[in-house]
């Protein structure tokens, strides 16, 4: 199934707590990395393992370590930078690679500004992370970008997702599966997800 609602508990207060419209950006920042850590953990559940000889205390033994190339983080700058940190807590090994994507606020066309990806794209998972998905520009655009640098592994943790979004990127990348802590309601005429969290990166940067 392409979409992943976590309706863990922890999420679910955390997420809660994130709606207020008081809440301080410290909580807000802080709360962003903690709900990205989670969603890391559903995203990451079925990560193919390969056994690897080691030396314990009583000898050589068999563990098992997490196959392949090391995974890449993608955030969606500027609001993704706000949960990478919470993915780095779980995956410290992974890569990260930049895109610059900002939405025009009165077309809501996404514009790419920077991409900064790393190398053998073709052999890692890369794991997207924008707070938002609202409708979806920035995240077909990002996933068109990783394509064309050969990544066929594309997983995307959104904090939260408007129906119109999640449309939009299984009709353009049906492959992708979408992570996010609650499917929402509706985009406003503004293009705002509703109730969503208001504008996620000045939330996280202080910057409303
Ligand atoms: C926000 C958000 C997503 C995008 C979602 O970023 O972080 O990247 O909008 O909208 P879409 O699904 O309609 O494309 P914004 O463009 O406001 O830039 P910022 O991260 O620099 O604040
Ligand atoms: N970007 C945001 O930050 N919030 C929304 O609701 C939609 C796009």
């Amino acid at each position: 199934m392409p979409v992943h609602e976590i309706r863990h508990p922890l999420v679910r207060h955390k997420l809660g707590l994130m709606r207020r419209a008081d809440l301080s950006t410290k909580n807000f920042r802080e709360m962003a990395q903690e709900v990205a850590a989670l969603l890391t953990y559903e995203a990451s559940k079925d990560l193919p393992l390969e056994p690897t000889k080691i030396d314990g205390w009583a000898g050589e033994l068999e563990v098992e370590k997490i196959a392949g190339k090391k995974i890449t983080v993608v955030p969606i700058l500027r609001a993704g930078i706000g949960m990478l940190d919470g993915v780095l807590s779980l995956i410290p090994g992974a890569k990260v690679s930049a895109i610059g994507i900002a939405r025009n606020e009165e077309t809501l066309q996404a514009h790419t500004y920077l991409e900064r990806l790393v190398g053998q794209l073709d052999q890692r998972l890369a794991l997207i992370v924008d707070p938002m998905l609202a409708t979806g520009g920035s995240m077909v655009a990002t996933i068109d970008m990783l394509k064309k640098a050969g990544c066929r592994h594309i997983r995307a943790l959104v904090l939260v997702a408007a129906p119109e979004g999640i449309g939009a990127v299984e009709s353009a990348h049906p492959d992708v599966d979408i992570y996010t802590a609650s499917i929402d309601s509706h985009l406003n005429e503004d293009g705002y997800i509703i109730p969503g969290l208001g504008d996620a990166g000045d939330r996280i940067f202080g910057t409303r």
